[in-house]
């Protein structure tokens, strides 16, 4: 049986390492990339407009920069009969509106985020979320990228749980480098602390299990760790870090939420309260 032919729009970091990947497959390959030097030392037909490229195969990955490049690269380009797949982090809305315009254009898309770093894409630690059209994601060529979980047929829903899987992991990064910077005002190595926060960040990941059963169940009551608790713990850690001449935003945003729990009376309930702080916000961004 013949490998499908395969069009992949970007060669940046990651349009290049999902190329090479197909590449190594033995699939057809052909690229498109707005500065065409990217595709030197590819085996693969380097196309003259993303038009030609599109042209050359039935399934077209898209890997640009944002969602602003992905509209430029792809509307004007006669996408009948193709299987979009685009791989560029965007907004669920942004999603939605190219999936809508594939749609008017005769072209079925599939919205896909990336866990994994260029150079881990094609091995098992490489995975990919995606949603949109179910047919596109049981394609055999996308396993060639990694782990394939499909999440349904709305194409933002990919988008929504990796913003929300971002702001996580962005939360963690904001923490790792204050923490760092507080060590070393102390003449802590980041390279000493960082065995004993990676261990107490482990031993506190059953904690999250539980509070996402408190937040889907609109239910606070249990738990150690009060709001009442943590608001103090809080204030101690801000003043900690500004009599160390390092503040952070993030933990006076953190407090922010809580103290908007206490101030409504809740400050025996779980920490996990605090999401509601949250709610608060977007009703009134909402009205
Ligand atoms: N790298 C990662 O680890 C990773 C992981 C997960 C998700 N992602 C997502 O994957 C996407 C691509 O990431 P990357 O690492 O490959 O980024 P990158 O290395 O910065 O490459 C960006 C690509 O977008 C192209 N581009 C930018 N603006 C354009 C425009 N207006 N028209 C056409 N092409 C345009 C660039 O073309 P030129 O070469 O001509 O500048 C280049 O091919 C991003 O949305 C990123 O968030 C990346």
């Amino acid at each position: 049986m013949t490998s499908e032919a395969i069009t992949v729009l970007g060669l940046g970091n990651l349009g290049r390492a999902l190329a090479e990947a197909f590449v190594r497959a033995g699939h057809p390959v052909t690229v498109w990339n707005r500065s065409a030097a990217k595709a030197s030392g590819l085996a693969a037909t380097v196309a003259g407009t993303p038009a030609e490229a599109v042209a050359a195969s039935g399934l077209v990955v898209v890997a640009v920069l944002d969602h602003q490049a992905a509209q430029q690269v792809l509307h004007g380009v006669d996408v009948r009969g193709r299987a979009l797949v685009n791989l560029t982090s965007g907004t669920p809305d942004e999603a939605r509106e190219l999936a809508g315009w594939a749609a008017a254009n005769g072209a079925e898309y599939l919205h896909g985020a990336v866990y994994a770093v260029p150079q881990t894409i094609g091995t098992d630690a490489s995975s990919i979320i995606y949603s949109g059209s179910a047919p596109v994601a049981e394609r055999k060529s996308l396993e060639l990228l990694g782990k394939v979980t499909f999440l349904g047929s709305d194409a933002g829903r990919a988008s929504a749980y990796d913003v929300a899987i971002l702001s996580g992991m962005y939360g963690l990064l904001g923490g790792f480098l204050h923490a760092s910077a507080l060590a070393r005002v102390n003449g802590i190595k980041a390279a000493e602390l960082t065995p004993m926060l990676v261990s107490w960040l482990t031993d506190l990941q059953p904690a999250l299990t539980t509070f996402a059963e408190e937040i889907d169940g609109g239910s606070y009551s249990g738990g150690e760790s009060s709001l009442a608790m943590n608001q103090s713990g809080l204030a101690t850690l801000i003043r900690a870090a500004g009599a160390q001449g390092v503040p952070f935003a993030g933990l006076d945003a953190v407090k922010a939420l809580v103290d908007r729990q206490v101030a409504d009376g809740r400050g025996e309930e779980s920490l996990a309260r605090a999401v509601e702080s949250f709610s608060v916000a977007s009703q009134r961004f909402a009205g």
